[in-house]
């Protein structure tokens, strides 16, 4: 079997990359699909749901996807510095790329709402990170600001070569399942994520050619087509900041998912063309549902993830639970981020650690309580 070295290598006739180009990766891509066990039964639902597990990716969310592309492109147009307004993920990804680049790295994360897991990894790859006085959406402005004066890259999702290392995701779903699932849920914060599956899915069906300048028919897809169909895309907020929801921007966003906690998506305009042509919808959670779901889905299943990403699964257990998705559905949940990126979330919802002699009897005693449960 051939080593596997990145998305970029393994979709490079997919990409916008020469032979020429220095590729800047970590390995990312080629995350796991799971099949849920015992979810879909415990709501006595008889569909299939899967989970594309981003946060299996180097930096723990699919933001590695994009920082590949991003970071590779910066380098081959001798840029020497990426810059980045992040509510944690973004920052933490954009670290750790320029660092195996070798170039500087400036992120700007709103003080105080960013996941702790998140802010390590900024601050241990190196980054200059800068802590703001504001929320993301401030933060965003002032990077667009900077970088049209100064000589630094931007690597937000505005970035264009971001989405093209997104829409991978898509691929390997598709590879996995032998088809397009019938609808795929994500956590929609800047709109970007679910805006670039929606161009791998069209691109692997060969729909939408003019965002496929790459393939001209002669890509590594069967007769150039890899899927026959779409999805239906499924985008969901959280309720205190869902401008998809509410029709128009939001401008005191909140959530405890704070990777979500975003009021002025910068893929506004191109969501909801992904919502039409795909037939789909938003939908919101409250943080107590984001919260309810992730923990079941750590307790029922084994699979640990922030609180933004439980969104997704949120969402499609409520709309299943409504009637909105039927039954005998496929339904792919991108679960974005890892668990452990958010320590401190994590360890407020649960029971804490009992604390007891270093006897056998106490142990014991403990185990013959718990047992019978
Ligand atoms: N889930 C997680 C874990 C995220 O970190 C983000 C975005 C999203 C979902 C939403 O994706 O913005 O493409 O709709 N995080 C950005 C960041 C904003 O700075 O890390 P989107």
């Amino acid at each position: 079997a051939k080593h596997y070295t990145g998305l970029i290598e393994r979709y490079r006739d997919r990409l916008p990359v020469t032979t020429n180009t220095p590729i800047i990766s970590l390995g990312e891509g080629n995350t796991p699909l799971i099949e849920l066990k015992h979810l879909p039964k415990l709501v006595k639902k008889d569909v299939r749901i899967l989970v594309k597990f981003e946060g299996l990716n180097p930096t723990g969310s699919f933001k590695d996807r994009g920082m590949t592309m991003a970071v590779t492109k910066a380098v081959e147009a001798g840029s020497k510095a990426v810059i980045c307004a992040s509510t944690g993920n973004t920052s933490a990804a954009a670290a750790a790329y320029a660092a195996r680049a070798g170039i500087a790295a400036f992120v700007l994360i709103p003080e105080g709402k960013i996941a702790l897991g998140k802010l390590s990894q900024a601050m241990m790859h190196g980054a200059v990170t800068i802590q703001i006085k504001g929320n993301f959406d401030d933060g965003m402005r002032l990077v667009k600001e900077i970088s049209d004066n100064l000589s630094v890259t931007i690597v937000n999702s505005i970035n264009p070569f971001r989405l093209q290392g997104q829409k991978t995701a898509a691929f390997e779903i598709i590879e996995e399942l032998g088809e397009a699932p019938d609808y795929h849920a994500l956590p929609v914060g800047n709109a970007g994520n679910i805006t670039a599956h929606w161009i791998g899915y069209s691109e692997a069906a060969c729909i939408d050619t003019a965002s496929c300048a790459f393939c001209a028919g002669n890509c590594q897809f069967k007769n150039g087509t890899l899927a026959e169909r779409r999805p239906i895309m499924l985008g969901y907020q959280a309720a205190g900041s869902a401008p998809f929801l509410r029709g128009e921007f939001v401008d005191q966003p909140e959530t405890i998912a704070t990777a979500i906690r975003i009021g002025h998506p910068q893929s506004w305009d191109r969501a909801w063309k992904v919502k039409e042509e795909s037939g789909g919808w938003f939908g919101e959670c409250t943080d107590t549902e984001i919260l309810k779901v992730q923990k079941l889905l750590a307790q029922t299943e084994g699979i640990f993830c922030e609180p933004a990403s439980a969104a997704s699964l949120a969402g499609v257990l409520k709309d299943l639970e409504l009637g909105l998705i039927g039954e005998g559905s496929t339904i792919v949940c991108t679960l974005t981020g890892h668990g452990l990126k958010d320590p401190e979330m994590a360890i407020s919802q649960s029971t804490l650690p009992v604390s007891v002699e270093a006897t056998h009897g106490a142990i014991e005693k403990i185990i013959l309580a718990n047992i019978a449960k």
